[in-house]
């Protein structure tokens, strides 16, 4: 078959690690009789800088065509006035609306070679294998009102956490479905001992897990579950989440796994196309020096294979490669060593040749 993939390098370190992704994908289909057809467009910083936009409808338009999307990092210092009312993240943001993605799927598995490299004790962090379910179309990123006003003399700013009972009920059911393969355990977090939109989440999971009575369901504040992420996160399997709350809590459990720069995500809606981006942001610290850790990405690609693409054993393929070049001690400079984007990239392409 012909895929159409869209990519979305965007700022930073984008650029750097979708390279390498790609490369990796252009050996992938070496083993196939698929045919992987690349287009590269603007978002984020750079679409501003030559189109005064984060993202024009025409990206928009080609990325709805696509099989799949695939992003690396959006955002930097350039474009960081907070009195600008453009930012690469709206780019970001108009993306996954546009796309109707509304599930936003983070795994997040400790590799056991790479418990050293996180700062906790090695016997907390055994057995973690958990997957978060970030609602990723709602929520205080898009609630309306939103914005600036001068209320008497003063300048007064509004975001709006807004939910209706049909966004919460797709993304828990897709939760439980995925929890149905796994370890039969959803934790719903939310704030439902102070927020009214958590306690219509808290309702509208407990009459969706009605139809999963294989699946247990249990309900965690968001303050406790940020704590226990740290204290025993061998305990969870899906964790499903509004918007905010997913993103906070999943740069804390990246440290788990050792690095932020080795999570990847799949963005999902009802259709195509799916959209694929690591967890990480764009690195303006390291951006340019070629040190990034480009795994995050490239199990971003994985995901595209398995989710978009329907190539389970090739996704598996560039997985067994990178846990087998991250058994052999292969580490970029985040994860405690030396190599550089380039060099890992290699030593996980040799692996997968192996
Ligand atoms: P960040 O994720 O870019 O970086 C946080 C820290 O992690 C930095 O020290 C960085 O060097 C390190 N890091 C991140 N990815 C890495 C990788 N692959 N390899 C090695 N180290 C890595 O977060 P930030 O610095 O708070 O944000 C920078 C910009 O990125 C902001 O403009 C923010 O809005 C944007 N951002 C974009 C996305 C996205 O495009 N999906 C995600 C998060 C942040
Ligand atoms: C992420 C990022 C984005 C988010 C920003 C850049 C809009 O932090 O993908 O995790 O908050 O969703
Ligand atoms: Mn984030």
């Amino acid at each position: 078959m012909d895929f159409q993939i869209t990519l979305l390098p965007g700022d930073g370190i984008g650029p750097e690690v979708i390279e390498k992704a790609v490369q990796i994908l252009q050996i992938i289909e070496k083993f196939t009789d698929n045919r992987f057809h690349f287009s590269k467009e603007l978002i984020g910083g750079c679409s501003i800088d030559a189109n005064g936009t984060a993202l024009t409808e025409e990206v928009l338009n080609a990325c709805r065509q696509s099989d799949a999307v695939l992003l690396g990092a959006v955002g930097g210092p350039k474009w960081d006035n907070p009195d600008s009312n453009i930012r690469p993240e709206q780019g970001l943001l108009a993306l996954r609306k546009g796309l109707k993605v509304y599930a936003n799927l983070r795994p997040v598995k400790v590799h056991p070679a790479l418990m050293a490299a996180s700062p906790l004790k090695e016997e907390k962090l055994s057995g973690v294998d958990m997957l978060v379910v970030r609602e990723l179309t709602g929520g205080l990123y898009f609630g309306e009102p939103k914005g600036r006003s001068i209320i008497n003399g003063q300048e007064h700013a509004v975001d709006t956490l807004i939910y209706s009972e049909e966004e919460i009920r797709r993304i828990v059911k897709m939760s439980f479905e995925l929890a149905r393969n796994r370890r039969k355990k959803v934790t719903s977090v939310d704030k439902a001992n102070v927020l009214e939109s958590s306690r219509l989440w808290r309702k509208v999971a407990m009459e969706v897990s009605r139809d999963f009575p294989d699946v247990i369901l249990e309900h965690m504040l968001v303050d406790t579950a940020s704590m226990r992420l740290v204290t025993s996160p061998s305990s969870f399997d899906v964790i499903v989440t509004e918007n905010m709350f997913g993103d906070i809590l999943t740069d804390e459990a990246s440290v788990l796994t050792g690095s932020m720069g080795m999570l990847p995500s799949a963005s999902l809606g009802n259709g195509k196309p799916g959209l694929y981006e690591p967890i990480h942001g764009s690195a303006p610290d390291i951006a340019g020096k070629g040190i990034a850790n480009p795994i995050g990405m490239i199990l971003s690609a994985a995901l595209m294979l398995r989710f978009s693409l329907q190539m389970e054993k090739e996704a598996l393929m560039i997985e067994q490669a990178v846990n087998r070049t991250i058994a052999d001690g292969c580490r970029t400079a985040d994860m405690g060593g030396s190599l550089s984007t380039e060099m890992m990239t290699e030593e996980i392409i040799r692996r997968i040749h192996e």
